[in-house]
This record gives C-alpha cells, structure tokens and sequence, in this order.
C-alpha cells in the first residue's frame, strides 16, 4: 500500500472504470464491479501535460479552413481488419486493440507490419517481448520489412523521444499496461499510469500526425486497469474475441471515431499467425449435424454483413424443482422472454423442462432477427423433430407471439441463397418487398405456430 504524505496524495481508484474516491468501496459505485478499488497515488501535478505540440499555441479555425487531407486511409493488408476500422487506418487516429492475454494481438500487429512497411516506417514498442523473441515470432509470420523498427521499452518519455527524432509512420504500443510515466508514482499497470501514460502518448503523435495501436489486455480480477479507462481517449477501440479453445478470432468495433462501430472481422489462428475468412457463414455452419432435432440456421447482421449461424436449443426434463435455462451466445433475460411467449402464447410448455441454448462459433446473437431461430430449435427439441438442414429462419418475436419485420432482407436473402439454402422462413411483413430466386421458396410467416408448421 503507497504510504500518505503531503506530497504524493493518495485515492482509491476503480482498476475497472477508472472511477476515484478518497475512501475505499467494497464494490465500485460507479460499475459495480466487486473489490477492484485500489489505492494509488494521484498525480497532483499533471506529469503529462508537457506541451508536445509543434505549434504550441491554439488557434480557432473555421470548417472550410481545415484541409480534409487528411482523410485518406492507409490499408493495413488484412481486409479483414481494414473492413472493422471503417476501410483502413487514417492519419493520426490513436487505435486500442484490447483482448484477453493470449488472444492473439501481438500477431495481429506483427503481421500488419510487413504490408504497412511498404508504405512508411514502423516503431515496433515492446515492453513484454524481447528482440530475440520478437524476430522469432515475425519470422514464423514472415514478416521480413526493412522498414520495421524493434523498441524494447517501457518509458513512456523515452519512447516519445525516439519517435520524435525517428519519425515513424506508425507506431505500436504492446502493452500499455506494461508502460511507465516516470513522473507518476504509482505501478505500471495502474489506473493513473496506463491513462497518464495513453495521454500522453497521444498528445505526441496527434501532433506529429502518427497513428498509434496500443494494445491493452483484458483483465478481470482488477489487478491491473482494462481498456475500458481509456475507451473516451482514443479514437477507435477494438476488441479482439474468441474462444481459447478453437482457432477462430472476431475482431469487433466498438468504438470508431472515423466509421461504425456495427462491422467485425473474422479470423482464424494458424501456424503462420493469422489467416482471414472470407466466408465467414460457411465456416460457421461446418460440421453442422444432420437428421438431429433442435438445431436451426439463423441469418443475422453484423453491421452490413450478412451472417449465417447455427442455434441449438436442448429441452430435457428437469431434474430439480426448478428449470434451468442457460444460453450461450444469446441473451439469457430474452430467451426466458421467448419461453414465456412459447407457452402462453403458442402452446409449447416448458415449465418442468430445462432449456439451453447454444449459439455455435463463439457468435453472439444480439439482433432481434435471431428470436425466430432460438424458438424454432426450442420447439424443434421439444417435440423432437428434424428441422430440414436446406431452411434458414429470421425474425423479431413479439409479446404476442406475432413474428415483426426486421431490417436488410436483400442481403439476408441473398447470403442464403447464395450458400445454397432453399427454403427461407421470413416475417409476413417483408415477403412483399423481397426478390425472388430461383429454386428458393421465400415462406412468410405472422406468429410462431405457423412458422414451426411451415417447417414440417
Ligand atoms: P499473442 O499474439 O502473443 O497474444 P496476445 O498478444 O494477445 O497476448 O498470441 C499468442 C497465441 O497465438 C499463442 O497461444 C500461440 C498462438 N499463435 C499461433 O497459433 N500461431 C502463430 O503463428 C502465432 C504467432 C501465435
Ligand atoms: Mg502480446
């Protein structure tokens, strides 16, 4: 615990949120989140605020003023990555990629490096690997760039110095948590430090024009400060998701100052680093089962991309008194919603049945469009019958059990037909804009009993 004094004041800061208070809390007011208050000295004179910029004054300007040259993008290489920032990386933008440790981050950067080095120079900051295991890693990725530059280093002053007099292109930070201002007291990985730290970095190379990755790990027992406490200081933040045990990565978007935030990228880990699916639908149906009850095709959007998943849903008698329900992938409060209208409104019951659902790829159905799915497989194991492995369903569910229209029918169409699908269970409302296909047969549906007796 830091000792108090006069001169370096101490708080207890939330290692989740960044929240402050100069008592201790239990569990933190502002995120809820339990024992990740910590005590850390506060900087009582902001290290940070160094004056990096090379005009040092402010000036007022006028829209027409400002010259929009800035706008255009470099490509990264991965389409894949390019897609999730909006079409590609724009001059000066300060991105966090944040992720469980382990993830694959380190990869990613790496990778990106040999097609950004054919463009500019590239500061390669490390402050977890050593050279020697960095060129390991980039030559397993074949990353070869002349233009790509090692930094091991984990003073924030020192590396702003080397990029002041280096002028790289770009520069990437991994990890933020391991970066030290040496003007604040407290531990790297701290609250204050990693947002003191991430300040100042950007102040640098706002003003030198350079765009900036900073890695940042995961963490959830708040021993050191997520990304979340520098989420409003940066201009795009991404997240780097997917399950330990497959090889399959989702780089999703959640912030982004200079596109939207709805697009994700799809990957998948192999032993050259990181490879990018095309076809992400097409992955995720592989070793779909056959003749099995319970199991439904989805078609979802992840911001303008239309995707195809699988929902299985599992009934069994309960064992206990009361049912479980659990859901992967799919909110637990909306599938208890949907059990609910199943029963009072269709007459499917499952009050002394357990009920589970899955979604398949470490894919989470937040849309409304996945409801008629999740039904479906609920039903199609309730009553043990094979839903036809050609059928793909969408649509929003009711509180009255009707089935509501739902937004980008071309595209989902399109994306079923176009993996081969031949019958599409789609609310009533949308068949009358829809465009046929040949060989598709479009059945539009108003409630849930019609839809599960159009599948039979
Ligand atoms: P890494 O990028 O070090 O993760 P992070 O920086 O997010 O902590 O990824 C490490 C994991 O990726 C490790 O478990 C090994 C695996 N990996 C591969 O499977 N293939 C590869 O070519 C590389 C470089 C890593
Ligand atoms: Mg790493």
């Amino acid at each position: 615990m830091p000792s108090k004094s006069s001169k370096n004041k101490t708080a207890y800061i939330c290692s989740q949120c960044g929240f402050e208070s100069p008592k201790w809390y239990g569990k933190c007011p502002s995120c809820n989140e339990w024992n990740t208050m910590q005590e850390e000295f506060v900087a009582t004179q902001r290290a940070a605020s160094k004056p990096y910029s090379r005009t040092g004054t402010s000036k007022i300007h006028t829209l027409s003023e400002i010259n929009p040259d800035g706008e255009k993008r470099c490509k990264t290489g991965l389409r894949e990555l390019d897609r999730v920032l909006g079409g590609g990386i724009v001059p000066g933008e300060l991105m966090l990629i944040g992720g469980d440790p382990g993830i694959g981050k380190s990869t990613l950067l790496l990778q990106i490096c040999e097609h950004l080095g054919k463009q500019a120079k590239i500061m390669y900051v490390s402050g977890e690997e050593s050279l020697r295991q960095i060129k390991l890693r980039a030559d397993r990725l074949g990353v070869q760039s002349q233009n790509l530059y090692i930094l091991c280093e984990t003073d924030v002053d020192t590396i702003i110095d080397n990029m002041l007099r280096e002028k790289p292109g770009f520069l990437i930070i991994d990890s933020i948590q391991t970066m030290n201002l040496e003007a604040i007291a407290s531990a790297s990985g701290s609250v204050t430090q990693v947002r003191e730290s991430t300040s100042a970095i950007m102040r640098a190379a706002k003003a030198e024009d350079v765009p900036v990755f900073i890695v940042s790990h995961v963490n959830k027992d708040g021993a050191i400060a997520g990304p979340k406490v520098m989420e409003h200081i940066v201009d795009c933040v991404l997240y780097f998701e997917g399950d330990r045990n497959t090889s399959y990565r989702i780089l999703r978007c959640i912030k982004n100052r200079y596109g939207s935030t709805n697009e994700i990228g799809v990957f998948e880990m192999c032993d050259q680093g990181l490879r990018e699916v095309e076809n992400p639908s097409l992955m995720l149906l592989s070793g779909r089962p056959h003749n099995v009850s319970g199991t439904c095709v989805a078609c979802i959007m992840e911001g303008t991309r239309p995707l195809l998943a699988e929902v299985q849903g599992l009934v069994s008698p309960t064992g206990f008194g009361n049912p479980r329900r659990m859901a992967t992938g799919f909110d637990y409060n909306r599938l208890s919603l949907l059990l609910a209208v199943l029963e009072k409104r269709a007459g499917y019951f499952f009050s002394n049945l357990d009920a589970y659902v899955n979604v398949i790829g470490g894919l989470r159905l937040d849309e409304p469009a996945a409801d008629m799915p999740v039904a479906l497989s609920l039903i199609s194991s309730l009553k043990d019958q094979v839903i036809g492995d050609k059928i793909v369903a969408f649509g929003e569910i009711g509180l009255a059990g009707e089935i509501r229209s739902v937004s980008n029918i071309e595209s989902r169409i399109g994306e079923a037909v176009r993996l081969g699908f031949t019958k599409i269970l789609l609310p009533h409302q949308n068949l009358k804009g829809a465009s046929r296909h040949e060989g598709v047969e479009l059945v539009g549906v108003k409630n849930i009993r019609d839809a599960y007796e159009a599948l039979l």
